[in-house]
């Protein structure tokens, strides 16, 4: 009896202490956080002490609001040199994580007349700036410690030294302390029984509970009691890790956690292959020729879609999409989006280029998003 009653407090005192553990680990990430990002994580944590380490699932991300941004690669084309080229891709990649951008679609906005592809090229490979442009944002938001292994030497990359970084909240230092991480599985044997191992950018690799293809990018969580244990004591441990989905970190944490980029081939591949659940509820068009009035508030929304157009804007890229429905379309862009926005009424210069349009719609737009079902901290949500 006393040895039962011995083996239940013992028991009970580790599971306290792990758990006392845990909130410390918490606490010192959200301060770390506050400090480098000025996050706000409070209601992050609340959520992952309610929720204990169960997984959210993806069912939760389905919960969660998106905010999408197309952009037509052609606008690399019209840059003077390949390193404007370069740093122009750059330039919307910055504005992307500047705005938590979730998904950035990389769209062909030109058309089959005007194809560049060459007769031996594959018909359904992607046009050359738009390989580009969505090359350089994949590679700006790859933590650095991940470029070498997942990009190797690209010509579309060779001026990439002149890239400004993300800076993203994601991208962390070895010192950094961090219950998640983006990491690649290493090219390692794997014992019998055990897990691949995974590169996270620590010191040491971390091992995972199950054995994956070499060379793919995972984002892993780390094991809170080894993780505490070896950067607080030093004590050297083998650390351990579960792959867990992509958004599992936003989700818990509230923390911006990088853009996807999706290549589409046409305007209309831009809007009907919406990757989230129930499509895009809100599409945006920008443009001089929109309307003036911004909404004060936009209608509460699941995934936010906001169009910007190249050289010579949407209606040319919606008319390239070819087919007389697209003409028509073009006529009144009223058909194709919910809102159709001069996001810069009293514009000095004639023309506002794509990369300024991005940064000035966005710091317009956002503040009036109210998204459905939990926020990414961008906009507000309609759920208190
Ligand atoms: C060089 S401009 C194209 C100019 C063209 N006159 C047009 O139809 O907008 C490239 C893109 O920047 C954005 N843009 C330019 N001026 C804008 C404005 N005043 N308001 C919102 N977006 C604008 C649009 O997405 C446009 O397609």
């Amino acid at each position: 009896m006393n040895d039962e009653k011995e083996i239940k407090s013992a028991r009970e005192r580790k599971l306290a202490k792990k758990k006392w553990k845990e909130e410390k680990l918490m606490k010192s990430l959200s301060k770390s956080l506050n400090e480098s990002n000025d996050v706000e994580t409070g209601p992050a944590l609340k959520k992952i002490k309610s929720e204990g380490s169960s997984d959210v699932g993806p069912d939760s991300y389905k919960r969660r609001s998106t905010l999408s941004i197309a952009v037509p690669g052609s606008i690399l084309d019209n840059a003077q040199s390949p390193e404007l080229r370069t740093y122009l891709a750059g330039q919307i990649a910055r504005a992307a994580c500047i705005f938590q951008v979730d998904e950035v679609v990389v769209y062909d906005d030109l058309g089959e007349e005007e194809s560049s592809h060459s007769d031996n090229e594959p018909q359904n490979e992607a046009r050359p700036c738009c390989l580009q442009l969505a090359r350089i944002l994949q590679y700006l938001e790859c933590p650095q410690y991940l470029r070498k292994h997942l990009f190797p030497l690209h010509k579309d990359l060779q001026f990439a030294g002149i890239l400004n970084p993300l800076d993203a909240p994601h991208h962390f230092r070895q010192k950094d302390k961090t219950i998640y991480r983006e990491g690649i599985v290493a090219r390692r044997p794997v014992k019998p029984g055990r897990g691949s191992m995974v590169n996270v950018g620590l010191e040491k690799d971390v091992q995972i509970n199950q054995v994956l293809q070499p060379g793919t990018r995972v984002t892993v969580k780390l094991n809170c009691d080894e993780y505490e244990d070896e950067t607080s004591t030093g004590h050297s441990h083998k650390l351990r890790g579960e792959v867990v989905p992509p958004w599992q970190p936003r989700a818990h944490l509230d923390q911006y956690w990088g853009y996807h980029v999706r290549i589409a081939n046409s305007m209309s591949a831009a809007l009907s292959d919406c990757p989230f659940q129930g499509m895009y509820d809100l599409i945006i068009g920008t443009s001089d020729k929109g309307s003036k009035d911004i909404p004060a508030q936009l209608p509460s929304s699941d995934h936010i879609l906001i169009l910007f157009g190249g050289l010579q804007g949407l209606e040319m890229a919606v008319e390239n999409n070819g087919g007389q429905l697209y003409k028509s379309v073009a006529n009144d862009m009223t058909n194709l989006c919910d809102y159709y926005l001069n996001t810069c009424p009293k514009q000095g210069s004639r023309t506002i280029r794509t990369e300024e349009a991005i940064l000035i719609s966005l710091s317009v737009l956002t503040p009036k998003v109210v998204f459905k079902s939990g926020s990414f901290t961008l906009g507000a949500s309609s759920e208190s």
